[in-house]
Formats: C-alpha cells, sequence, structure tokens
C-alpha cells in the first residue's frame, strides 16, 4: 500500500495548488533517504541563521529605520512591521553596518543628537550617509528583536585604538569619558556585544590586500578590542576568503591563527558571472538549475576551507564563519542599489545553502544571509508602508526547528535533473533532533516539474509544512503577498513505511513521529 499523503490546504492555496498536483502526477521520480540518529553532530549553532544589514540601497533606510516621526508605524523609528517579521524568524544575529560600507565607517557620526550628526557621502554605494541610525539605533533594534550584535570594524581606514574605543563605548562599565559620554547620549547600561568582525573583505573594498598583509592586520587590529567586564566572551571574527580562493584562509590560519576566534568566508550565487548576473525573476529551466548548482557549490568551497583550517588548528578553536553569502542577480532598472525580487528559486537555493551548513557544524558556527531587507536575497521587502514577505523568509520560518538542533547525516539516494550545461540531484536532505526533542526533516525538490516520492525509512507520521507555487519564478508582490506561502503538509506511513510526496519545486520541513 503507497504512503497516506493529506495535504491540508487552504481554500485559496486549494484554488493554486490542484493545477500543480494534478499536472505533475503523471511525473514522478523515486528517492531515498536515510537517517543515520546513532551519529549525531556538532550542534547546529543557533547564528548559522544570522542576518545582515548593511548602510546600502535602501537596506537599513525605508527597510528598518523610518525615524520616530514617519506616519509608518513605527516603535522609536524601527518600522513595526518588520520588527514583528523578523522577531518571528527568532534572528539569532544581525551583522552591521557592512559589508564594504563598514572599511569607510566611522561609529563616531553616528552618536549623539541626530540632528547633529555629519552627513557624508556613502563611499562604496552612492548617495549620501546622514548617520541618522547609528550605533545607539542599532543595539536598541537589536535588542528589540531580541537578537545580538555583530559588528563589523573598519580596519581599512581607522585606526586600531579607535576601532577598541567603539566597543569600549558600547560595553564600558569603568567611569571612563567614552562611557559618560554614552550615558549622556541616553543609554546609561552598557550593552553586549557578542561577535566583533575585525574588517570586510580586506582582498578587495577593505584595502586591496594581500593574505599575508591581511594576517598581519588582524594580528594588530585584534588586540585593542576588548569589551568591558559585564559584556560575556566578545567573539573576534577576522575578514576572510571568498569563494574558492583557499590560499588566503590558509595564510591567515598559518599567520594569524593563534590570535583568531573565527574568520570569515564570503560566497555569492552568480547565474553568469559579475559581468551579466542574470534576472532574479526571469529565467528558464536552464537558468533556475545553473542557480542551484552554483549555490550547491558552497560545499565543495567549505570542504577546502575546513581542510585548510584543519591543517593549521586541530582542534577546530577557530570557527568559520560564512558572513555572507546568497543570489547575486541584476538589479532592476531604476530600483535601489541591489535591490532583487525573491522567487521560489531563492526558496530552493537558501534551503539547499542550509543544508549544507548543517553538515559542517564542525566549523561553521555562524552564517549571515546577504541580506536582511530590501538588498540582494532579503528576508522582507518594502515599499513604503508596504511590506512583503520573501520566499527566502518562509525558508528560514521554515527551518526555525534546526537552530540549536543536533544534526544527523543523511544517506540520499535521488535522481537528477539537466537543463543546459548544469545537473542537479532532484533531492536534498536535513534532519536533526530539535531542541524540542522531535526529529525534523527537510526536503528539498529541485526538479522544475517531477513530484517525488522521498521513502524515508522510519517513523510513522510526519508533519508540518510545505512551500511551493505554480512556476519557478514566482514570487511575492506587495499586490500579491501570499503567491510564494508556507501550507500545512501531513503524511502518514503505509505498510511499506514512511514515504513522502514532496511536490516540484518545493521545500518540506516536518517532523517525523
Ligand atoms: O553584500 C554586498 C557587498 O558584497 C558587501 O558590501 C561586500 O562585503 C560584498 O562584496
Amino acid at each position: 500500500m503507497r504512503t497516506l499523503i493529506r495535504w491540508a490546504l487552504g481554500a485559496a492555496a486549494l484554488a493554486s495548488g490542484i493545477g500543480v498536483m494534478a499536472t505533475e502526477a503523471a511525473a514522478q521520480v523515486e528517492a531515498t533517504v536515510a537517517i543515520d540518529t546513532e551519529q549525531p553532530g556538532p550542534v547546529i549553532e543557533p547564528a548559522v541563521y544570522a542576518q545582515f544589514a548593511e548602510h546600502l540601497g535602501k537596506g537599513i533606510y525605508d527597510g528598518v529605520w523610518v525615524g520616530p516621526d514617519s506616519p509608518i508605524p513605527n516603535t522609536q523609528g524601527f518600522r513595526n512591521d518588520v520588527v514583528e517579521a523578523l522577531r518571528r524568524l527568532e534572528v539569532p544575529a544581525v551583522r552591521w553596518p557592512g559589508g564594504c560600507f563598514a572599511d569607510s565607517y566611522d561609529w563616531r557620526d553616528g552618536i549623539g543628537p541626530r540632528d547633529q550628526r555629519p552627513a557624508h557621502p556613502n563611499f562604496f554605494w552612492g548617495g549620501v550617509e546622514d548617520n541618522a541610525f547609528g550605533t545607539h539605533e542599532f543595539m536598541d533594534f537589536v535588542e528589540l528583536i531580541g537578537s545580538e550584535a555583530y559588528l563589523a570594524g573598519n580596519m581599512g581606514s581607522m585606526e586600531p585604538r579607535s576601532m577598541g574605543q567603539w566597543v569600549e563605548y558600547i560595553t564600558g562599565t569603568a567611569d571612563s569619558t567614552l562611557t559618560q559620554q554614552r550615558r549622556a547620549n541616553g543609554r546609561e547600561r552598557p550593552w553586549r556585544v557578542k561577535y566583533f568582525g575585525v574588517g570586510n573583505e580586506t582582498w578587495g573594498c577593505g584595502g586591496n590586500m594581500t593574505a599575508e598583509t591581511s594576517a598581519a592586520m588582524h594580528s594588530r587590529y585584534q588586540t585593542f578590542i576588548k569589551a568591558g567586564p559585564e559584556n560575556g566572551p566578545l567573539i573576534r571574527v577576522a575578514s576572510g576568503s571568498q569563494g574558492d580562493d583557499v590560499n588566503f584562509t590558509e595564510v591567515l590560519m598559518r599567520d594569524a591563527g593563534k590570535h583568531l576566534d573565527a574568520i570569515s568566508l564570503h560566497y555569492y550565487t552568480i547565474r553568469h558571472n559579475w559581468d551579466k548576473k542574470g534576472s532574479a525573476t526571469d529565467f528558464d529551466e536552464a537558468g533556475w538549475t545553473a542557480s542551484i548548482a552554483k549555490a550547491r557549490q558552497m560545499d565543495d568551497y567549505l570542504v577546502q576551507h575546513i581542510a585548510a583550517m584543519d591543517r593549521h588548528d586541530r582542534e577546530k578553536r577557530v570557527a568559520l564563519y560564512v558572513d555572507e553569502w546568497g543570489n547575486w542577480f541584476d538589479g532592476e532598472p531604476g530600483a535601489p542599489a541591489l535591490y532583487q525580487q525573491n522567487t521560489l528559486l531563492d526558496a530552493i537555493t537558501a534551503a539547499s545553502t542550509l543544508n549544507i551548513f548543517h553538515r559542517h557544524t564542525d566549523r561553521v558556527k555562524l552564517t549571515a544571509i546577504a541580506q536582511m531587507v530590501n538588498v540582494l536575497q532579503a528576508m522582507i521587502l518594502t515599499d513604503g508602508p508596504r511590506m512583503v514577505l520573501t520566499p527566502t523568509y518562509h525558508v528560514f520560518d521554515l527551518y526555525r526547528p534546526f537552530q540549536g538542533a543536533v544534526p544527523y547525516p543523511v544517506g540520499i539516494a535521488s535522481p537528477s535533473f539537466k537543463a543546459g550545461e548544469f545537473s542537479v540531484p532532484v533531492i536534498d536532505a536535513t534532519a536533526a533532533r530539535g531542541k524540542d526533542g522531535k526529529l525534523w526533516l527537510a526536503l528539498v525538490n529541485a526538479d522544475p516539474r517531477r513530484s517525488a516520492e522521498v521513502a524515508v525509512g522510519l517513523g510513522r507520521s510526519a508533519t508540518g509544512r510545505v512551500l511551493t507555487a505554480d512556476r519557478i519564478n514566482s514570487h511575492n508582490t506587495f499586490d500579491n503577498p501570499n503567491a510564494v506561502a508556507p501550507r500545512p503538509y501531513s503524511a502518514r506511513a503505509g505498510r511499506d513505511g514512511l514515504t513522502l510526496e514532496v511536490p516540484a519545486r518545493s521545500v518540506v520541513v516536518v517532523s517525523i513521529d
């Protein structure tokens, strides 16, 4: 007897969902996933689900901050709708203020009365930065959404003493001039800073350094970062490599590894090349497959960078933080810098990438998707008073049970889908024991047309949610915000055990009983 599948669909979802299921009934693939619950891995740190917010385009202004006098409903200047959406995601940490922006930023411009703060050109991204959103606003925002601060310090154009003074200003308790200044500016108690990034992309916008120079700079700068006595451990993160540049990681670990708590890695998924990245919404099955295949190259890059780290740090003391990742498409004409739509494809690549991170929890302790609101592969898009949650947001929502969970190895047997020059396995999966004690399984079906029957090999029933839509480029708009939204999903085992029907182009996350 086949597994009994029960789709609990709302009326609206039923209308769009039936067509999808009906046309897919004819073609289906079979796959198996085998979860090895005897081999638990290192915990999936909640910080693997961190966010990145840069002063760029509408990332901060309009996206997070509208100011206390705005007609858009806000709390002390922070948009209520965005704050509420982020609180739901249980965002573990937010990296700020860049990105490239960080290495041109002087934190002293962003404190004190807002109407007296200096305005400067935004050196990397254009426009004028009036510093209305500065240190107090960021730290208050992080508290408001229940998150942790990951500050990105300016190593490219600031002296180490000034960088260290930022941490003193925020976390200090002594009766120093800087803590007095903080109190005079309205904050009596110190804030807590959990992560401090030393520089950003030192091989590029952070100063065009060689790996050797970067290592020497990190050894010097990190010396002067010290948090106040009530802060708890402050994790110092060296700006690291990108993509497949393993030598940069190797040199950083060799020359500066003993001084570092973590090093970063950046990898963006570019469908074609930097000059022609491709459209976020206008692509065919070849484009869909290219993006998924390139996103999944993250696995190979992690293997290589972790091997380099292992050569210099067998105890795995230094963590690897993938603090910029995601799809980077061509911007839309007339749109703010790096603003792009977000489709079902982004959901598939986000879920695939999170699955990869779950396989490398021995080193990967934090990651930050780029970026949180209105920039690149965003969680949230805003337009004046309107807000829309993207398919990527819904993946992060579906994957919440994996924060702090204990991952299990998963053996996957799946056919592949080929279009254009790339081929990808249809089914990808991750499994973990959640903090709630439940066994959680996430399945990604990367096939644009065929559903998959996935034999799980354990359990009697599965309950959770599915994210799919009727087209590969389906996306949410301000006028149609729920074109791609999760729906309830459940299945019960038949005589042959538990088999889940995973719709074409979908992400399914279930707990298994
Ligand atoms: O996220 C956009 C930019 O990409 C960041 O500012 C930079 O670090 C990276 O190159």
